[in-house]
């Protein structure tokens, strides 16, 4: 098509214009321009909320620093039209995104970073996949890489990012535990695999040391703070911990999850154990290939049940709010997706 042709679309979108609490996610009327060159304009069919963007509207999260912006790291969407040698009008896609904006009616998106959905798989399970199950392959495949019959250490192995790790971690052939702390969390564990550890009523290292007598080869890890430590000695030689997060001092979050990732990087030094740190809104941006082929096999996976993504609900955009006091309240097991219409 021209670009002569465009026309700009009227969109809703959630925006933050103030960091603060859920009352701070408002609803706007906008429109979005025809895309540029190298550009692909997408309706957004389903948009996946992450705890991340709950730091993000509270001003807690270190890639977001500015207002005003749009929550969300990950959608499904359909391709309106491209400007240039993008896909077909129609196509469906899930994208991962280098930079929050995904709650919202239309997005303008590099062509690069939509990755086709497998025919029949559900928009719905699909926008639950890029964020946390991208995450989990480059903290098992970029940065742990534990061989078949390793044994790991999942942190909050019931969360997001932990079910997925629990998930691909099975289909590694890993040996696994995972700390979780939820009602029902040792059998939702072990539907993967993974021997639950409680985190609230048993100390991990203990209980690690005495059934590991050698270590363990790799801890994932999204707290920070005591944890690293801890997490640092039950590694067996050559073993590596894998930070992804850091859980801060409320309203300190920022200074705290740099000091956290100064503190992973300088225990690096230390001989004989590694420690590496995954950010996947850069690692995507920074290796493109990856990130493209890793999704491809991802959203295969999730089509023909390889991975499950649990879907808790679907709420309109317009209930971005309470979606997030939900969230913050912790009343959700599973992924809350937000749909346009
Ligand atoms: N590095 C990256 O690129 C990247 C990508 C995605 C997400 N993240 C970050 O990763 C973190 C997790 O995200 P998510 O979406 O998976 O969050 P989530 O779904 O809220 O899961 C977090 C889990 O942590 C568990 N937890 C809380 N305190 C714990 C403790 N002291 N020890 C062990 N587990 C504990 C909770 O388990 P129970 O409820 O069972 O207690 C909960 O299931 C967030 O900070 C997010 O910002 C980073």
């Amino acid at each position: 098509m021209a670009p002569q042709e465009y026309e700009a679309i009227p969109s809703r979108r959630i925006v933050v214009e103030r960091f603060g609490g859920v009352e701070e996610l408002r609803e706007v009327e906008t429109t979005v321009a025809a895309p540029p060159p190298g550009h692909t304009r997408v309706k957004v069919l389903a948009a996946g909320v992450g705890f991340t963007d709950l730091m993000a509207r509270a001003g807690e999260y270190l890639l977001q620093r500015k207002v005003p912006f749009s929550p969300g790291y990950e959608l499904v969407g359909e391709v309106v039209d491209t400007h240039g040698e993008g896909l077909a009008p129609g196509t469906l896609v899930a994208a991962a995104l280098p930079r929050m904006g995904a709650y919202t009616e239309y997005a303008v998106l590099p062509d690069w970073l939509l990755v086709p959905l497998p025919d029949g798989l559900d928009p719905h399970l699909a926008a639950a996949v890029p964020l946390d199950y991208l995450t989990a392959l480059s903290v098992l495949e970029t940065h742990a890489r534990v061989a078949r019959g390793g044994t790991v250490l999942i942190q909050g192995a019931g969360g997001g990012v932990g079910q997925a790790l629990s998930q691909l971690g099975r289909r590694s052939g890993l040996r696994m535990y995972g700390t979780a702390s939820a009602p029902g969390s040792a059998e939702r564990l072990a539907r993967y695999g993974v021997e639950h550890i409680d985190y609230r009523r048993q100390d991990f290292e203990t209980v690690i040391r005495e059934r590991e007598s050698h270590g363990i080869q790799a801890v994932f890890d999204h707290i920070g703070g005591a944890n690293l430590a801890k997490s640092h000695r039950i590694l067996a030689p050559g073993g590596v911990l894998v930070s992804y997060a850091f859980v801060g001092r409320p309203g300190h979050m920022i200074g705290d999850t740099i000091r956290g990732a100064a503190r992973v990087k300088l225990m690096n030094m230390r001989p004989g154990r590694r420690t590496a740190l995954c950010m996947l809104p850069k690692e995507l941006n920074a290796n493109r290939d990856w990130y493209r082929t890793g999704l491809a096999r991802l959203l295969a996976l999730a089509h023909t049940g390889g991975i499950e993504p649990t879907i808790a609900a679907h709420h309109p955009l317009a209930k971005a709010a309470d979606v997030h006091a939900a969230l913050e309240r912790r009343e959700i097991t599973g992924k809350i997706v937000l749909t346009a219409s």
